[in-house]
């Protein structure tokens, strides 16, 4: 199949792109398109068969459930249904963060096809914010169901050249939209109803949007943490082997748990290669990658984060040893982030198939 690429830039006429996008998933096709959390593969979430397609073309094991986007706070009532115990909590969420990085996962409307949901009683949806998504959506005029646009268990793309190398010639289209705002995938919750009191936001997924922001509307449980209430899926943004390089990656916390061995090329990946990064002089490193030189800053070492990995993918180190980062903000993402791609590296296809 021949993979159409067209460029939305911000001079471009997304409503033109919006339309030449929506012709082909009223088709019944898949495009893949950019968020602001990460690009994704997006088809009629209501359509079985455009659904199927999302599957085949991510070789995507059918347990994995799909979010859907919608283009309005109201469509949210086309595909989830909202307990009446959690309405008014629900309503701020949406009012503080949508459009945005917040997935809810709520009880699912029997007009969702069960591929999008695994068969669950629950669908996870979000309003993204990237305009180039709202122009797709807008055109239309129905909710998408979309995960990440990569090969299952890989790197999540975060341009569209990342796209066009995991799923080039087998999708009909990608949209060039730049590079992604936020960098990392949406921050999914479930909210758990508390008589007399806040609201549980179980964090099924860290994101963009952080505990920090979700403090004031409810108490955040995080997974492995006291209260912390699984959903019973083993869905595989929540697998412990997921994002995977093909190269080997550790993570280091301290340079006394590194020995380099004699011969091999080891790259380092840290946030800016300061007064906090001990690994620095631990090895005669043959590249440094600094998430935010310089600065530090966690949003912008989100923003890089998937495209340094998949770079350094590309650059035949026998290892990949990445610095945790600190445990606040969306820095918690990036460690989730780095945890499952240490599960999964030096053998990507393997344990996706395992799974
Ligand atoms: O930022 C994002 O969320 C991106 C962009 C494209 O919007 N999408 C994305 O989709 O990351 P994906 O398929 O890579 O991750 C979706 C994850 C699943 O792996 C699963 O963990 C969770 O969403 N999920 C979906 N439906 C769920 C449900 N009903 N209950 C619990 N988790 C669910
Ligand atoms: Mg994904």
């Amino acid at each position: 199949m021949r993979t159409e690429i067209i460029y939305a830039d911000s001079t471009g006429d997304l409503e033109w792109v919006g339309e030449k996008a929506a012709d082909l998933l009223a088709a019944g096709e898949v495009v893949a398109l950019p968020a602001e959390t990460v690009y994704g593969l997006a088809a009629d979430a209501m359509n079985p068969d455009a659904v199927a397609k999302i599957f085949a073309a991510k070789e995507r094991p059918a347990h994995d459930p799909l979010i859907v986007h919608i283009f309005n706070r109201e469509d949210l009532r086309l595909v989830a249904t909202i307990p009446d115990d959690i309405a008014e909590v629900c309503k701020k969420l949406r009012d503080e963060f949508w459009p945005g990085a917040l997935t809810l996962v709520l009880p699912k409307r029997p007009e969702v096809p069960d591929s999008v949901t695994a068969g669950l009683d629950t669908v996870a949806v979000r309003m993204p914010a990237d305009s180039v998504f709202r122009a797709v959506l807008k055109a239309f005029q129905g909710p998408l169901a979309a995960p990440s646009a990569n090969r299952f268990g890989r790197i999540s793309p975060t341009s569209a050249s990342a796209v066009e190398d995991e799923l080039g010639g087998r999708i009909p289209m990608i949209i060039d939209g730049g590079a992604c705002r936020d960098g990392v995938e949406s921050t999914i919750i479930k909210i758990e109803a508390v008589e007399g009191t806040k609201p549980n936001f179980h964090i099924l997924r860290s994101g963009p949007v952080t505990i920090e922001m979700l403090k004031p509307f409810g108490r955040c449980k995080l997974p492995g943490k006291k209260g912390f209430i699984s959903t019973g899926i083993e869905a595989p943004g929540q697998l412990d082997s997921h994002y995977a390089p093909t190269t080997p990656l550790r993570v280091i916390p301290r340079p006394e748990d590194f020995v380099p061995e004699e011969g091999k090329r080891y790259a380092l990946l840290t946030l800016d290669g300061g007064k906090k990064s001990k690994l620095m002089d631990a090895a005669a490193w043959d590249k440094i990658e600094m998430l935010s030189p310089g600065a530090g800053k966690l949003p912008e070492a989100a923003v890089r984060f998937f495209h340094l990995l998949r770079q350094l993918d590309g650059e035949g180190f026998d290892e990949i040893i990445a610095e945790p980062m600190p445990d606040h903000g969306v820095g918690i993402a990036l460690n989730d982030r780095l945890r499952r791609a240490q599960h999964g590296s030096g053998s990507a296809t393997q344990n996706a198939a395992d799974e």
